[in-house]
């Protein structure tokens, strides 16, 4: 088992019959959704799944067979498990190299558990180490917010290219676009989060500061799970 299997399986054993959980985007996440389709397929558990974090994760929950309820339907996850781009010493996250991070947060809101599953390469002393901050934007704010990005901060703020797949941007679930914003390792985290909302135009992004107080980390080793509770 990889370290990321390990991380999944054990949020799997976390979940119990009658509860409402919601499912996360991802490679770790799918270790994370297969675990659970194993889980109710052998033991039977009933339980509430949401998959709205992305279209990815519908489609593999579907194929596993799961039921799914909609988002319309679920106002209170008892457990949402996810995975995450970068996490800090204070259970500070950035999430989103799957542009999912709009719905993720939003699932994650509604959570009184979050377990973040990792491996040990997602661990960072300050925010912004490896990764860039992704941004969603409406479309025409592209360039308003990739001004005010830089005026935060960021040393570059580039529009997500789809890359070999489609000509142009990626284009989110929602029908936006993602700016990869490269701050040099932030300082002040929270306030950046903030100061990102403020942005006209945008939609949403990948820190999650707020959330410490119900996140657990699952990293994954070859061996173990080491739970930062
Ligand atoms: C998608 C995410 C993912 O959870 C994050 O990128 C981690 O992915 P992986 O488990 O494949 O390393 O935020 O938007």
């Amino acid at each position: 088992m990889d370290a990321k299997e390990r991380a999944g399986e054990w949020a799997a054993s976390q979940v119990r019959d009658g509860m409402a959980v919601g499912l996360g985007t991802g490679s770790t996440a799918a270790f994370f959704i297969r675990g659970v389709a194993r889980r109710v397929r052998e033991e039977g558990l009933k339980l509430r799944l949401l998959a709205s974090s992305s279209y990815s994760t519908i489609l593999l929950a579907t194929e596993l067979g799961l039921p799914l309820a909609t988002l319309e339907q679920v106002d209170a996850l008892d457990l949402y498990a996810d995975g995450a781009d970068e996490f800090d010493p204070q259970k500070r996250l950035i999430k989103g190299r799957g542009a999912a991070m709009v719905r993720e947060k939003h699932l994650v809101h509604l959570s009184s558990r979050f377990l973040v599953l990792v491996d040990p390469s997602k661990r960072v002393e300050r925010l912004g180490t490896h990764f860039p901050v992704p941004v969603e934007c409406l479309p025409f704010s592209t360039g308003l917010v990739r001004a005010e990005l830089v005026k935060l901060g960021a040393r570059e703020a580039i529009v997500r290219p789809a890359g070999t797949s489609k000509d142009g941007p990626v284009v989110s679930d929602q029908g936006n676009f993602v700016i990869d914003a490269r701050f040099d390792a932030a300082g002040d985290v929270a306030g950046l989060d903030d100061a990102i909302n403020a942005i006209p135009g945008v939609v949403g992004h990948g820190l999650f500061t707020r959330y410490a107080d119900r996140v657990t980390v699952a990293v994954g080793h070859a061996d173990r799970v080491e739970i930062i509770g």
